[in-house]
């Protein structure tokens, strides 16, 4: 599809054209995985930055942030009780946190890949020089979630300060698909100035970079961000531009957000039933939970991870799919 065919059927969406949208969505999903669900467990391992995106609650320049980072060992016993919940991916997440060097990353990667070697190992901590995502790779890092967050460069800056660039954020994804990762990409629906124009170019984006994994989800305000008094993306269009995303790369690995179950209660169920086949649950130490705060109302921050788990499964079977306890590499034919 070009871009004015996605401009004409996001805007002329309706209730009728999204739920063929997503009925076909789900025929694609279940023609390449299923009704498998895979699940992520997700470590938010510090929430010390050194950007300062104006969306995002852990910015450097939110001084009411209680800022915390958590140790090598921390991050073993998290992997230790997620791999006998049955999670086979660890999703190391964070800020930009220099504290975090690649001596320092290269060996908590390689000591989870020494003791779980049967589990895949997924990075989501920003951007770094080439020579640094070669090394993490070389480590043993199997994946790198990186959003492109607008594909247009022009709304990026206005979503970034003037140091951050859309330029720079893709070749990094360039980068990471070059050397060899599993690579994640993904947006933000309903960010603050998005048009139909820029969510067209997104699609676009995505089917060019043919990247493994896609995460998308609303945006949220949080209350200590320059963007404290923008609207919510809504529920509806998320799970429209997700119908989108499958049908546009069929083998995709696609998460239901912890976004999509913030701004409704059973957004994670109606991401599945949109096409998606990921959930992420929380596998973060409770008391650090409520500190990784990047929007107002974050769900899944006061559980423990097996009580996470155990909603989720409810969740994704009331969806009419299954978890199941596996890697969850991207389809090869
Ligand atoms: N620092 C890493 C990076 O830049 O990729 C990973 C952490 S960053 C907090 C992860 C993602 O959270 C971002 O890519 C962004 O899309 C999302 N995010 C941040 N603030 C958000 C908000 N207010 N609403 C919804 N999503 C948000
Ligand atoms: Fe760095 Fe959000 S500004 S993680």
């Amino acid at each position: 599809m070009n871009k004015e065919e996605y401009v004409s059927l996001i805007d002329g969406r309706d209730e009728e054209t999204a739920r063929y949208l997503f009925s076909l969505a789900r025929k694609r999903r279940e023609e390449y995985y299923g009704s498998k669900v895979f699940i992520r467990g997700l470590i938010e391992f510090t929430n010390y930055c050194k950007n300062d995106c104006y969306y995002c609650g852990i910015r450097k320049s939110n001084r009411n942030a209680s800022r915390y980072r958590l140790s090598d060992e921390d991050i073993i016993s998290c992997c230790e009780e997620g791999y006998s919940l049955g999670f086979r991916t660890f999703v190391l997440q964070g800020g930009e946190d220099p504290y975090f060097t690649d001596e320092r990353m290269c060996r908590i990667v390689s000591e989870i890949k020494k003791s779980y070697g049967d589990c895949a190992v997924t990075l989501s901590i920003g951007e770094r020089s080439r020579e640094s995502y070669q090394k993490l790779f070389d480590a043993g890092a199997d994946r790198f979630l990186l959003r492109h967050e607008t594909a247009d460069f022009c709304h990026y800056s206005m979503l970034h300060p003037e140091n951050l660039s859309a330029e720079n954020r893709q070749l990094c994804l360039k980068n990471l698909k070059d050397i060899g990762y599993q690579v994640g990409t993904g947006f933000m629906v309903g960010s603050p100035f998005q048009t139909t124009e820029n969510l067209a170019d997104d699609m676009l984006f995505l089917s060019s970079l043919k990247p493994s994994m896609v995460g998308i989800g609303p945006f949220i305000p949080h209350k200590d961000t320059p963007f404290a008094d923008k609207h919510s993306g809504t529920l509806e269009l998320t799970l429209f531009m997700l119908g989108l995303i499958r049908l546009a790369l069929p083998y995709a690995l696609i998460p239901s957000t912890t976004a999509l179950g913030t701004i409704s209660p059973i957004g994670r169920e109606l991401g599945l039933k949109a096409g998606a086949n990921v959930v992420m649950p929380n596998l973060s130490p409770p008391s650090v939970r409520k500190k990784y705060m990047l929007y107002d109302n974050k769900i899944c921050t006061g559980e423990e991870s097996a009580q996470c788990l155990e909603c989720l499964k409810k969740r994704v079977e009331n969806a009419g799919c299954q978890i199941v306890v596996d890697r969850g590499d991207v389809y090869k034919p």
